[in-house]
C-alpha cells in the first residue's frame, strides 16, 4: 500500500452505507462530543456479508502473525496479542470496496470536524479459539500519527457466549463500553485517548481494524513510510 499516492487520489463519489446523511451528522457530533461512536449496521447488507466471506476463506499464507508497535519497534509477543492480521490493498477488489468506503467517510470527517485526517490504513485479523488482544493504546500522544482507531466487525450470529468482547475503558480505568463483534458494527474513537482490549474469543472472529492517520511527514522523514 502507497499512502503517499492513496491520498492523492481523494475519495471519489457517494458514501455507500446504511447510515443517512442525517444520522451521519449526529454520530460525528458524538464523535466530538465523547471521543467515541459505536455504529450498527454500517453497511449494505450484502457488502458486510461478502466481507464475511471473504475473510472466512482465506488460507493460510493470505494471514501474518501480529505485531506490537511499528518498524523498529516491532516485536511479537504473544503474550500481549494472539491474533492473526492481513493488511488491505486496494489493487485487491475485495478489500478496495472497504477501502473506499472508509476513505469517503475520512473525507466527510474531515469536512465536519476539521480533522485534517491524511490518509487511512486497515488490516483483518482473525482471531483463533482462544486469541485476545490485552489492554493496550493504538497511539502514544506526539509519538504516532494514528488519530481515529476504527474497528469493524465480520461475524453473522455472534453470542455472548463466544467471547471475544472489545472493552473500551476510560480515563479512571472504568469500563466506559462492551462491544460484541457483531457483523456490521464499526466502533470509531481517539486512537490515543482510549485504552482497549479484546477479550479471548471463543469461536473463529473477524474484524477489521484501521487507523485515520494526520501527516507526520517533514523535510528530513517520510512519515508513514511508503
Ligand atoms: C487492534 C484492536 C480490536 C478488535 O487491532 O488494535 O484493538 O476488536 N482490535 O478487534
Ligand atoms: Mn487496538
Amino acid at each position: 500500500m502507497n499512502p503517499v499516492l492513496d491520498s492523492l487520489h481523494e475519495a471519489q463519489g457517494e458514501l455507500t452505507t446504511e447510515i443517512d446523511d442525517e444520522q451521519w451528522l449526529a454520530q460525528f457530533d458524538a464523535l466530538a462530543d465523547f471521543g467515541y461512536v459505536i455504529i450498527e449496521n454500517f453497511l449494505p447488507n450484502h457488502e458486510a456479508a461478502a466481507l464475511y466471506n471473504y475473510a472466512a476463506n482465506l488460507s493460510e499464507p493470505d494471514w501474518n502473525i501480529a505485531g506490537i508497535g511499528r518498524e523498529q519497534q516491532h516485536t511479537l509477543n504473544t503474550r500481549v496479542r494472539s491474533d492473526q492480521i492481513r493488511w488491505l490493498h486496494p489493487e485487491v477488489p475485495a478489500e478496495a470496496i472497504y477501502l473506499n468506503t472508509l476513505n469517503n467517510l475520512r473525507v466527510r470527517l474531515n469536512r465536519r470536524l476539521f480533522m485534517g485526517l491524511f490518509d487511512y490504513e486497515c488490516h483483518l485479523a482473525r482471531y483463533q479459539p482462544g486469541a485476545f488482544y490485552k489492554k493496550h493504546l493504538d497511539a502514544f500522544k506526539g509519538r504516532s500519527n494514528r488519530v481515529l482507531t476504527t474497528v469493524y466487525y465480520l461475524n453473522p450470529e455472534w453470542r455472548a457466549e463466544d467471547g471475544g468482547e472489545l472493552v473500551i475503558y476510560g480515563a479512571n480505568d472504568e469500563i466506559l463500553e462492551t462491544v460484541l463483534p457483531k457483523q456490521n458494527t464499526l466502533v470509531v474513537f481517539l486512537s490515543d485517548t482510549f485504552v482497549h482490549e479484546v477479550k479471548t474469543a471463543y469461536r473463529e472472529r473477524f474484524s477489521i481494524t484501521g487507523w485515520f492517520r494526520h501527516n507526520a511527514s517533514n523535510a528530513h522523514r517520510v512519515d508513514p513510510p511508503v
